[in-house]
């Protein structure tokens, strides 16, 4: 088997970039391999209108390494009281790329998503008629229900309701977790498509539990079982256009990961490339790995695939530092518990 792989450059259909110091500290980590982002919104206070978009878009570019050629492509937040021709006047001038809608409380920084379905009913079907996509973060934040099967209950009491209701509409369930959500995206018609993490396809909910309780395996959603992981990796891996790759890298500094009430996400933005080729390459899918980290995304979200290649090399372990300095302090990388013999070269 060649150890070299020729990638056009990747796209990562869901990123945090953060803002201020953090943002300082992280934009060059995704411009370094990736040549586009879909950056989300859940700032405080969230981006919600074309202006904080297009604001946020230009704090991004200055925090860029001289020379840089990334793009950040942006979303919107949706509110119950977000405005339709706002939304359809910043896709079409292309500004924002996409839409997304958090349920009120379901992760960070979401306590301005929507608590009332109905309440962005004709924002919805406005979005459908011009093709603007929805992102959704699909868990239920109802407290009946158990963290671990929020993604599910999300599909039947929310995506698919919301899907019925509004045919055309574009959805993207965002870092799906479940075996639930495969299947779904599966049997579902056009216009649905899912992005998957990279810790996703690495670790289950033992990573998180077992032995000690692991702050940096915690994000939301939270890791299931075994079984869901091996769903989400062959789905990854399978070739099906639908499935692409949005890391959901989400820094936050070291103290708010390793505290009582420890923050969610796993950062992977610096090795992320890496981390996808060992696991394609486990898996005998090597061949597919542009599709999912290249060409998938992109026809989902009908732009062109980027210019230009990378190059990735296998050899001898990667190294790769346990965290990174920023100005708003340490933020500690992903760990895949395995070594990475896969390197884009410079
Ligand atoms: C994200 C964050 O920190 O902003 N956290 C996470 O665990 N993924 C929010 C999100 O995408 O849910
Ligand atoms: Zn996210």
């Amino acid at each position: 088997m060649s150890d070299t792989l020729s990638l056009r450059r990747p796209d990562d259909w869901h990123l945090h970039l953060r803002d201020g110091a953090m943002l300082a500290g992280v934009a060059p980590e995704s411009a370094r391999h990736f040549a586009r982002a879909l950056i989300m919104p859940n700032l405080v206070p969230p981006v919600v209108t074309a202006a904080e978009a297009g604001a946020y878009r230009d704090r991004i570019m200055a925090a860029l390494p001289a020379g840089s050629d990334f793009t950040p492509l942006m979303t919107l937040y949706l509110t119950e009281e977000s405005s339709a021709e706002d939304i359809l006047a910043a896709h079409g001038s292309g500004l924002i790329a996409a839409v997304k809608l958090y349920p009120a409380g379901a992760t960070t920084n979401s306590a301005s998503g929507v608590r009332d379905f109905d309440k962005v009913r004709e924002v919805l079907e406005a979005m459908a008629e011009a093709a603007v996509p929805l992102c959704v973060h699909g868990e239920v934040t109802d407290p009946e229900i158990d963290i671990f099967d929020r993604e599910a209950v999300f599909i039947e009491r929310v995506l698919d309701p919301i899907r019925r209701a509004t045919p055309g509409l574009r959805v993207v369930m965002e870092h799906v977790t479940t075996s639930d959500a495969v299947d779904y995206v599966k049997t579902a018609g056009a216009g649905l498509a899912a992005t998957i993490t990279t810790h996703h396809l690495v670790i289950n909910r033992n990573h998180l539990l077992v032995g000690g309780m692991r702050p940096h395996y915690y994000c939301l959603p939270v890791a299931k079982r075994e079984s869901h992981r091996l769903a989400l990796r062959a789905a990854a891996t399978s070739g099906d256009a639908r499935f692409f790759l949005g890391t959901d890298s989400a820094p936050h500094p070291v103290d708010a990961k390793e505290s009582a009430c420890g923050c969610a996400g796993c950062f992977t933005a610096p090795h992320t490339l890496s981390i996808l080729a060992e696991i394609f390459e486990a898996e005998g899918a090597l061949d597919r790995l542009e599709g999912f980290t290249s060409l998938n995304g992109a026809a989902f979200y009908r732009v062109a695939p980027n210019r230009g290649h990378i190059t990735m090399r296998k050899g001898d372990p990667v190294a790769w530092p346990a965290r990174i300095e920023t100005g708003d302090g340490p933020v500690t990388l992903f760990d895949p518990g395995f070594d990475l013999h896969w390197r884009v070269e410079a």
